[in-house]
């Protein structure tokens, strides 16, 4: 089918609360591939190829600066249809390494600006991931090794819901007592007004990795006896104040999305049907997407790498919690990420290391998938002539 007669807006095709999804369902969405354009809201994505959120462990004192908008503007130029920003620090001790991004000061606006019309004017939507570390907090860039960084060495003293450390090698975290958990909430806040004040369109908001509100929800980090610990309800607590806030803030118009870890892949920890439940709540107050992701909350996790293995996860909530979904993980040729949406796997495919290794793949994919791609004007007259 010409893809100019589809509809931009997909919501009719979306199973509507109550109505059966699964394989009649996939039937409905047939014509939508992974070049159609996805509606969520007001807003609409190009086609349904999203930059995955990568830290660049770049910044300084939390400022994006021209690194980052070359490395976010060029994936906006190579046709994808969605770019986030990576986990941006919602309160400065929230940082995994003391060169996150950040947007815990007004400061931060300003440069987050500048890289969110670029990434708009080549014709993609501008997200931000917005994030805590908690206890995996304070650490030196992967490429010097990743160890715990001592007060000394530049560190800081880091937080968690319980006193658990992530692995021997790192620090005892402090135990957040209700303020504490009070202002991770207001941080959260704060750092989505700032988001919007910078022109986003997209707020994530990161609760996976193992990192703070996903050490809230796993009984492997969580061990409170309190309203935030212990049944499932308590553990999707502080998740669920925070996107209720959040969505509270945002306007109708905007998507929200949530990155989970779909399994800690660890015996007595996260799993699939906790995420279904925590979908289901999520969807309730308003979150639009859940991006579907797994692992991180214990380094002796067992995870069955191979391609495209999240995306079972991302089927079963799309399925079972009747939401929109993110599929990501060792997602690399264009037929794989085209199938995930045929076949009604997910609803945007992201991804991060291919997205690396050739900043112009979603053009690649409408060559591959029979589009003429649809480059910058300022390279596409070029590359369609002959040279002479
Ligand atoms: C360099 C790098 C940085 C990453 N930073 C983040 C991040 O900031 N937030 C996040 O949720 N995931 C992060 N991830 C995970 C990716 O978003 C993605 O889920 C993961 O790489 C799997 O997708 P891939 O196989 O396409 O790379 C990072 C991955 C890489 C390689």
């Amino acid at each position: 089918m010409n893809r100019s007669d589809q509809s931009p807006d997909d919501t009719p095709r979306l199973a509507a609360p109550g109505c059966p999804v699964g394989a009649e369902h996939d039937q409905e969405i047939a014509e939508i591939d992974l070049l159609s354009p996805l509606t969520i809201r007001g807003v609409t994505f190009r086609n349904r190829i999203g930059m995955a959120p990568m830290c660049q462990y770049s910044a300084a004192d939390g400022m994006a600066d021209d690194w980052h908008l070359v490395h976010l503007g060029s994936r906006a130029a190579g046709g994808a249809g969605l770019v986030l920003v990576e986990a941006t620090a919602v309160a400065a001790e929230g940082r995994i390494s003391p060169g996150d991004l950040g947007i815990w000061s007004d400061a931060h606006i300003a440069p987050l600006a500048r890289i969110a019309r670029f990434i708009e004017s080549q014709g993609a939507v501008a997200g931000i991931q917005l994030a805590h570390a908690g206890r995996k907090a304070s650490t030196d860039a992967p490429w010097r090794g990743g160890a715990s960084l001592s007060p000394a060495q530049g560190g800081w003293p880091v937080v968690a819901p319980s006193a658990i450390p992530f692995s021997e090698a790192h620090p005892v975290p402090a135990a957040l007592d209700e303020a504490g958990i009070d202002s991770v909430v207001a941080a959260f806040e704060a750092g989505a007004r700032r988001a919007l004040q910078a022109g986003f369109r997209v707020i994530e908001i990161h609760a996976a990795h193992g990192y703070l509100l996903h050490q809230f929800l796993s009984p492997l980090s969580n061990h409170r006896s309190d309203a935030y610990g212990g049944s499932l309800d308590n553990r999707m607590r502080l998740l669920l104040r925070v996107a209720e806030r959040l969505r509270g803030l945002l306007p109708e118009t905007l998507p929200l999305f949530v990155r989970i870890s779909a399994t800690d892949w660890a015996e007595g920890g996260w799993d699939i049907e906790q995420s279904v439940v925590l979908a289901r709540r999520l969807k309730a107050l308003g979150v639009d997407l859940i991006d579907v992701s797994s692992g991180g909350s214990v380094p002796h996790a067992r995870i069955p790498l191979g391609p495209g293995y999240q995306v079972p996860f991302a089927r079963q909530i799309r399925n079972e919690a009747e939401i929109r979904t993110a599929a990501v993980g060792l997602i690399t040729e264009p037929q794989q990420a085209d199938a995930i949406i045929t076949t009604g796997d997910a609803d945007l495919v992201l991804l991060g290391r291919e997205l690396l290794r050739e900043p112009y793949w979603a053009l690649k994919a409408q060559q591959v998938l029979g589009e003429e791609p649809g480059w910058p004007a300022q390279y596409g007259y070029a590359v369609r002539r002959r040279a002479r």
